[in-house]
């Protein structure tokens, strides 16, 4: 479960190699927010990335969304330096960001219009995504209409309908109550197995990690490092009856351990 370990994985996809960050404060002085950071990960992993509040989470997914620079260290995504933002790498963030102006299907085809595919492929990609996310009867409702839920599910579809190799997360479900937050996760889950998609997925709710994950990549606050890597040995795929398994709470708990030490 170490760090070594992790970079040991068979042809990992994507190379966190050795980032450190630093930002200047607004009374000048300098922050270093994440050192050292050397990931591994596989193609069409879930992984999620959880700590306490602070330790650099929301900036280490903007790095490899290639929204950040970093100060040190470079991300190798199928060999190549991720430079800037692309198509490939769908990001989602806990506030949604659906056009209010736009109906369901129009926000979800957007994107694919954007790529000039020709009109009856856009209608298609988007009819399957509504399909997927299951607000079929609801193509030509607008935003305001639509609850918490509908509206990140609206989300899900705009990004995954772009067929992202890779899905960035940002406590994308942080807003939504608990019982909304449960039916979303399962819905991810479909998702990623229909898209074959790389999941990181960042959170501190810490059933919420277990359930995803192939592996929680645990973060240590000041600076900002992997603490250590929890591998989730819970088979696929994970129904909702699983959450009051004994073994769902006895990683929960081995988790709870992992990130209790910093508190
Ligand atoms: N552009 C910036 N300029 C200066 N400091 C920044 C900048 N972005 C982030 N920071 C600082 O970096 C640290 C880490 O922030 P980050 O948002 O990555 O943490 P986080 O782990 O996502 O926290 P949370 O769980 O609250 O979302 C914080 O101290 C924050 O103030
Ligand atoms: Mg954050």
């Amino acid at each position: 479960m170490s760090q070594a370990n992790l970079d040991q994985t068979e042809a990992p996809s994507l190379i966190i190699q050795n980032i450190r960050q630093d930002f200047i404060t607004l009374d000048g002085t300098e922050l270093n927010v994440l050192d050292n950071i050397n990931l591994g990960f596989r193609e069409r992993e879930f992984i999620s990335f959880i700590g306490h509040s602070g330790c650099g989470k929301s900036t280490l997914l903007r790095i490899i969304a290639g929204l950040q620079t970093p100060t040190q260290g470079s991300i190798l995504y199928k060999g190549k330096k991720i430079k800037g933002t692309s198509a490939a790498r769908g990001m989602v963030f806990q506030q949604d960001a659906v056009f209010p102006w736009l109906t369901v299907r129009k926000n979800i085809e957007f994107g694919l219009k954007l790529k000039k595919l020709p009109r009856d492929k856009v209608r298609a990609q988007a009819e399957k995504w509504i399909a997927l996310v299951g607000l079929g009867g609801w193509e030509d409702a607008y935003p305001k209409e639509l609850s918490g839920g509908m509206r990140k599910r609206v989300d899900l579809a705009r990004v995954y309908a772009n067929t992202p190799d890779l899905m960035l997360m940002d406590e994308p479900f942080g807003a939504l109550d608990q019982q909304t937050k449960s039916n979303m996760q399962t819905q991810l889950l479909r998702l990623w197995e229909t898209a074959g998609s790389t999941v990181i997925f960042v959170t501190h709710d810490l059933e919420e990690a277990v359930f995803l994950s192939d592996r929680i990549v645990v973060l240590a606050p000041r600076p900002g490092r992997v603490k250590t890597i929890m591998d989730v040995s819970l088979s696929r795929p994970r129904r909702e009856e699983l959450r009051l398994s004994e073994e769902f709470l006895a990683e929960k708990r081995k988790l709870h351990e992992l990130l209790k030490e910093d508190a």
